[in-house]
Formats: C-alpha cells, sequence, structure tokens
C-alpha cells in the first residue's frame, strides 16, 4: 500500500493488491467525500502532479480520476485556481427502495429471457434457427449501416425491407400492395397499438373471439377500449352473433387464417359477412395473422385482407412465429386509403424498430432463405406434432391439432392454471386453456401443448413429465374453477 494522502478530511490509501485499478480507486475515494460532504463545495483538490506524487502514482492516473469526477459533475477545472469540488454535487441515486414491482403479463407468461421449455407457446424451435447465416447477415447490414451517410430512418420502416415485405406477402398470403401501405413494427402487439391509435377507436367497442389470445383483450382494455367477447365454433367467429351483440363496434380482432387457440379457418361465407358487416357500419376488421404461412396441415387459406374490395382490413404480421420473436418484428398492412394516416402515427408516436435489424431481414427475404425457412419449419413442426400426438399417454384426451400446438382436454374439475403452474418444477411449461377464455370459470380447462421445441431427445421425458403432472391426485382435488 503507498502512503495516505492527508486532504483535509479525506485520506486516499490505493491498495495495489486490489484489482480495482488505481485511477478507479481513486475516483471511488474523492467521490465518496464530495458526495458525503467531507469534501465541501469550492475545496482545491491537489493538482495532478501532487496528488501523483503524494500517491507514488503517474500524473496520468490521478489526471483520468479527476476527468471522471468531472464527467460526473462532481468537480470542475477553474483554469489557474485548479480543480475544485462542484458548488452543487448532482443527487445521487439512493438505495433502491425494496418494493415488488410486478412484471408484466405475470399470470400468461413464465418469465421473459428464461430458457424455454417443451410445450412453451410463442417460442420456435431454437435448433432450427439459422443462427450463422443470420448472424452473417447481422453483421453485414451492421456496416452496410455503420458506413451510410446518416440522415433520419423512415419511421415506417426501411424502404428495401417494405418492398420484400410486399412481394412476400403476394406470395405466400394473396395480398396485393403498394409498399407504402406497409409500417414496420417490432411484431403483433406493437401493430396492434399502431393500429388503434391510427383508427382513433379510444372508448369504443370492439369484438374479441372468445376463446381468444387474451393479450389481445388485455391490450384493448389497457387502450380504452371494450372488448365484447364473441363465440367461435367450427368455422370461426360467429359473426351473426357479433352483429346482435354488439352491432356499433368499431372494429373486430381476428385470426381468420388459424384461429388462436382452437385452429378453425374462418370459412368463406363467415369471412363475406364479416366483410360485409364491416362496410356496412364502417367497421374495421383487425386480422391478427401470427402464423402466417405456417399451416401444418397444408397450403395455408388465403388472408383476408387479400380479398378486401372495400378496405376494410387491417392486416398485422408478425416473423415471431416464421422467424424468431427474438427479432422483434412485424408489420402492419394498413388498407390503401388510411396508409397515409398510419404513415404519419409510425412518424410521430410510433416509429419501426431498430434499422440494422431491418436490413438484414431484408436480404433474408431477398436471398430466398424465408421461403425455404418456412418449409423447413413446416414439415420439421408437422413431424413434431405427430411424434408427440403418437407418445402422448393415452389418458390424455387430444381435442385438436390447433396452429403449432396440441389441444389436449381434461376432466372438469381439474384447475388447468395451477397445474401449467407446477408443471416447470417437472420441466415442462404447457399453457393453461381456461385463460383463452373470457370467463375462464366456465371455460372447459385443457392445456396448449406447443410442438415446436419438443426435440426428439426430449420427447421421452417431456412426456413423462405431463403423465406425472395429470396423474398427481392433487391435480384432480384443486379446488375447481370450472363448472
Ligand atoms: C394469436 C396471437 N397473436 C399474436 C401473438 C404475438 O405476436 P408478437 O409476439 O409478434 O406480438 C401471439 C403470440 O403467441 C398469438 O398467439
Amino acid at each position: 500500500m503507498s502512503a495516505p494522502w492527508d486532504g483535509g478530511p479525506v485520506a486516499i490509501t490505493i491498495d495495489r493488491s486490489q484489482p480495482t485499478p488505481i485511477t478507479v480507486q481513486i475516483t471511488n475515494m474523492l467521490r465518496a467525500a464530495i458526495v458525503e460532504g467531507r469534501l465541501r463545495p469550492g475545496t482545491r483538490l491537489p493538482s495532478w502532479l501532487d496528488m501523483a506524487a503524494q500517491l507514488g502514482v503517474s500524473r496520468g492516473t490521478v489526471k483520468a480520476a479527476y476527468e471522471t469526477l468531472a464527467d460526473e459533475l462532481l468537480v470542475y477545472s477553474a483554469g489557474a485556481a485548479g480543480t475544485r469540488v462542484a458548488e452543487r454535487a448532482p443527487p445521487r441515486p439512493t438505495a433502491v427502495k425494496r418494493v415488488v414491482i410486478r412484471r408484466p403479463l405475470e399470470s400468461l407468461e413464465r418469465g421473459f429471457s428464461v430458457k424455454p421449455l417443451p410445450f412453451q407457446m410463442g417460442v420456435p424451435a431454437q435448433d432450427a434457427f439459422p443462427h450463422k447465416l443470420w448472424a452473417r447477415l447481422r453483421a453485414r447490414a451492421v456496416r452496410a449501416n455503420a458506413m451510410a451517410p446518416v440522415g433520419p430512418p423512415d419511421p415506417r420502416g426501411e424502404p428495401e425491407l417494405r418492398a420484400q415485405v410486399a412481394a412476400q406477402l403476394a406470395i405466400t398470403r394473396g395480398i396485393c400492395c403498394h409498399p407504402d401501405q406497409i409500417i414496420l413494427t417490432s411484431g403483433y402487439r406493437n401493430g396492434l397499438s399502431l393500429t388503434l391509435l391510427a383508427l382513433g377507436v379510444q372508448g369504443r367497442t370492439a369484438w374479441v373471439e372468445d376463446p381468444g389470445y387474451p393479450v389481445t383483450r388485455m391490450a384493448l382494455d389497457l387502450a380504452g377500449l371494450k372488448a365484447v367477447p364473441i363465440p367461435v365454433d367450427a368455422k370461426g367467429i360467429r359473426v351473426d352473433h357479433g352483429i346482435r351483440a354488439a352491432p356499433d363496434a368499431a372494429l373486430a380482432i381476428v385470426t381468420p387464417g388459424q384461429q388462436a387457440p382452437t385452429g378453425v379457418t374462418l370459412s368463406p361465407e363467415r369471412r363475406r359477412a364479416l366483410l360485409a358487416w364491416a362496410a356496412r357500419e364502417d367497421a374495421w376488421i383487425v386480422e391478427d395473422d401470427y402464423l402466417s404461412e405456417l399451416q401444418l396441415g397444408g397450403r395455408a387459406a388465403p388472408a383476408m385482407a387479400a380479398d378486401d374490395p372495400a378496405g376494410r382490413v387491417i392486416h398485422i404480421g408478425t416473423f415471431g412465429k416464421t422467424i424468431s420473436p427474438s427479432l422483434g418484428l412485424g408489420f402492419v398492412v394498413a388498407p390503401l386509403g388510411l396508409a397515409e394516416r398510419f404513415g404519419e402515427i409510425a412518424g410521430c408516436l410510433n416509429p419501426a424498430p431498430n434499422v440494422t435489424t431491418q436490413l438484414a431481414l431484408a436480404d433474408f427475404l431477398a436471398d430466398g432463405h424465408f421461403l425455404r425457412h418456412l418449409r423447413h419449419m413446416k414439415a420439421l413442426y408437422r413431424q413434431r406434432r405427430d411424434d408427440l400426438h403418437a407418445r402422448l399417454d393415452p389418458s390424455i384426451a387430444v381435442d385438436a391439432f390447433a396452429g403449432l400446438a396440441i389441444v389436449a382436454h381434461l376432466p372438469r374439475g381439474f384447475d388447468d392454471v395451477a397445474l401449467a403452474q407446477r408443471a416447470p418444477n417437472l420441466g415442462i411449461a404447457p399453457c393453461p386453456l381456461s385463460v383463452w377464455h373470457a370467463d375462464p370459470a366456465v371455460a372447459r380447462p385443457g392445456l396448449l401443448l406447443c410442438v415446436t421445441n419438443v426435440r426428439p431427445q426430449l420427447l421421452d421425458k417431456a412426456c413423462n413429465a405431463l403423465a406425472t403432472l395429470i396423474d398427481d391426485p392433487a391435480a384432480a382435488h384443486t379446488p375447481a374453477r370450472a363448472a
């Protein structure tokens, strides 16, 4: 240890055995003295030279410490009068109070940025993600972007990507649109937020599917709209029911391609009825196309926006399922008549996300990787679904294949939410079905078993864990919320 510096009320001691660099040690000691008031405002610090000599360190080491303190506005250089403690030190962050702040979507998600478990919804086959290719495209995009002249980016998203998305939509979803009708977003939820803002529907009513995506119901509530649950049957949303329940709704939010969570495709008659209602009532149809062309049962039905002569459909797409939620990219296709309004809203309230990710995705699409990846994923997920179905315990009542999941019903009296809460202890994360219903108390309990990340080597273990979970006597005896 070197000799202490006696700066009046401050003793600085350097400990060379510590891993903390000497500059940082000096900075920390002076900072503490200033913040605690031991070095008073206006006090002159020793010159770099004097301090360095006294502490037995180099002049540069002391200079760097003083500069850090000056950057933190704790000291200032007074020219020939040396370095002095600033008059009023900026407030320092005090210790964070011990409060519990609940994370968002606590009732729906088991956590964020945690390793996904078998059966977990909303995660892709991580093992089939083209990591190397994506890393290469990202690196290229970062380089290109770093060298490009900097102007404000288009808030609707990079023109290259919007042109590519328009081209892909024509092939995969039958949508014929101008690239300027496309606004890039961070995914479905961001697209919904943009849409609600652009439509100016706060305080109005919206039809939602029942059962349906719980986040949509919560989103409407948070955005100041009233969600009216409309039942879904084997042909999709009951449009006749919607017309009776809320004829003057401002919009209907639907998953026509593959209804979430039942997987049914909205029938052609219902599509026509929904479009006719919207045209008649001046209402909007928000198409949540979360799975895009990922239809495991064959070719996906065209999007509703593909046949929308009256321009009432706002199509929301996401790359969260087709590629990965980690991209954080999706898009909205605005009807022609609303394209400028959506652009203005993006410009003022909802600009497109990270440019380099957009540029990498534009290359991924342009070079044909996207369609190849989709084809590969469809085959892989179909195989995983069939393997899982074949291996499931016979006591599990499979109700349907729906989207990327298998729907398993549980006997009445089972509490699917409690089961799902216990499941991660067994290394699996099925999703309770009842939370997809507007009134979970009357819903039949069940589990959604997403097939995407059930790799062959995990299959047996995951299925055994599921059987253990359901066979547990506590499962059947949990106080039933079901009728
Ligand atoms: C029906 C439905 N829509 C939208 C989404 C979410 O999309 P994003 O993550 O892009 O917001 C999901 C995710 O699971 C979903 O199930």
